[in-house]
């Protein structure tokens, strides 16, 4: 197995017992691996460029991918080193509510120098991650993520398993951070867009493979608002889950696009001959911009090995009977171009002036923040079809915590399993899932700019 070699370096327990631990969990504080989230630098730009000062776990950028059996417990004592309150969030883990990690909902911010303890099982097998879930806008874009990886109880057959991080810095030309996080130009357009692309934060991600192996490669979108549509050069394959989740049928991997949070797991086949090379690109208008390149080295095989077999499903609840389902609607308005004329804040109406003055653009059923009443409460194991309305001149990439949902088309048909869906201008997309653990969950859009500028809810559901 290739992958980063900061795996499983944790700095054991070798942090003085200062701070205070916010949760008291089962396992014994001292014993649990830490992670810790501290300033660090990064070599991102290759060459005679200066290393970039980031904010990192384990002050790396990415941070360590963590590896746990599927059903087995993920235990890290977070401890926070920034200058910041900060959180963790495991996206896309279908968790106990109080290890969400999200900072005024789930749990309080984490002072700097404080701790957490986080320890929850993780149900199911597939490519997740963790990310801050406080000032994400600002903390994502400092370095803040790293891959958590559930392992399947039988394995694909494969030669090697890559974790590829897909990031967008923007960066300044002695490559530092360019500041200017809370911008409202980048809030009420598309989000915080960069000028640098890194995998696991190399700027020219580069691998050597043979003609014939087969990887696995878990593709995951980190930046903070940035669409990749990919394509593949010299790899053929199969793309086998989907934000985590397994699909009934591997998919033959063409054009895909990975929306900010969104998964895809490929099984691919290196079909480039020695000397030739191999890429995953992003397809940025009609340019090819390889994000990560392969070098053939040699060969292990000539004969092409057959599809892949599905990986092994997932316990995911499935919707029982969808015409008695409760339907709720969310409708997506403001931002640029939007015409939203003002949105409720604080419980009074504003005008678009005072919205923006809040660092407000955005609104979720005419409602620009987080309030004490949730879109929607659910009782335990209700099927919830959630009509969502772009009303908005932007892509939103719609995620929500704690559960996953299939898309519903308009004849019925029911699409693959997703924690974060990409709605474009105009779109109308009804999701459809069961609402089956119990707490408080967080359904935004993971343009993180937009996020924090209104596009920001919960659902309640009742134990
Ligand atoms: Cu990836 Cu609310 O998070
Ligand atoms: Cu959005």
């Amino acid at each position: 197995m290739a992958i980063s070699r900061r795996d499983f370096m944790w700095r054991a327990a070798a942090l003085p017992l200062s701070g205070t631990v916010l949760h008291g969990g089962a396992a014994r504080a001292t014993a649990a691996p830490v992670l810790r989230a501290a300033p660090g630098t990064a070599k991102l730009v290759p060459g005679d460029y200066p290393e970039t000062p980031i904010w990192g776990y384990d002050g790396g950028a990415p941070g360590p991918v963590i590896r746990v059996p599927q059903g087995e417990r993920v235990i890290r004592r977070f401890v926070n080193e920034l200058p910041q309150p900060s959180s963790v969030h495991w996206h896309g883990i279908r968790l106990n509510n109080a290890m969400d990690g999200v900072a005024g909902l789930t749990q309080p911010a984490v002072p700097p120098n404080g701790e957490y303890l986080y320890d929850f099982r993780a149900p199911d097998a597939g490519t997740y991650w963790y990310h801050p879930h406080n000032r994400s806008w600002e903390q994502l874009a400092r370095g803040l993520y790293g891959a958590l990886i559930v392992e399947e109880k039988t394995p694909p057959t494969i030669d090697r398993d890559e974790v590829l991080l897909i990031d967008d810095w923007r960066l300044a030309s002695d490559a530092s951070l360019q500041g200017g996080f809370g911008a409202m130009m980048d809030w009420s357009h598309g989000g915080r867009m960069g000028n640098w692309l890194t995998v696991n934060g190399i700027g020219e991600f580069q691998q050597k493979v043979r003609t014939g192996e087969r990887l696995r490669l878990r593709l995951v979108n980190v930046a903070n608002a940035r669409i990749f549509p990919l394509g593949l050069r010299g790899l053929d394959g199969w793309v086998v889950a989907i934000d985590g989740q397994p699909l009934a049928r591997p998919e033959p991997a063409g054009r895909m696009v990975l929306a900010p949070a969104q998964r895809i797991d490929l099984v691919v086949d290196v079909v480039a001959q020695p000397t030739g090379f191999a890429s995953v690109d992003f397809l940025d208008g009609d340019e090819i911009y390889p994000l990560a390149r392969f070098e053939i080295t040699g060969k292990l095989r000539n004969q092409r090995l057959g599809p892949p077999a599905a990986l092994p499903p997932n316990p995911v609840p499935e919707p029982a009977d969808i015409g008695k389902a409760r339907r709720t609607v969310l409708r997506m308005q403001g931002g640029a171009m939007g015409r939203m004329p003002g949105a409720m804040m604080g419980g009074r109406m504003m005008g678009m002036r005072d919205l923006v003055r809040n660092g407000r653009v955005w609104a979720f059923n005419g409602i620009a923040d987080m309030t004490d009443a949730p879109l929607l409460a659910a009782a335990r194991g209700e099927t919830i079809r959630l009509e969502m309305i772009n009303d908005t001149a932007w892509p939103h990439a719609m995620h929500i915590h704690g559960h996953h949902f299939r898309k519903r088309a308009t004849d019925g048909g029911m699409g693959p399993l997703r924690d974060t869906l990409l709605v474009d201008p105009e779109e109308t997309a009804e999701i459809v899932f069961v609402a089956d653990n119990p707490g408080k969950w967080l359904l935004h859009c993971h343009m993180l700019e937009h996020a924090a500028g209104g596009m920001t809810t919960w659902i309640d559901v009742k134990a």
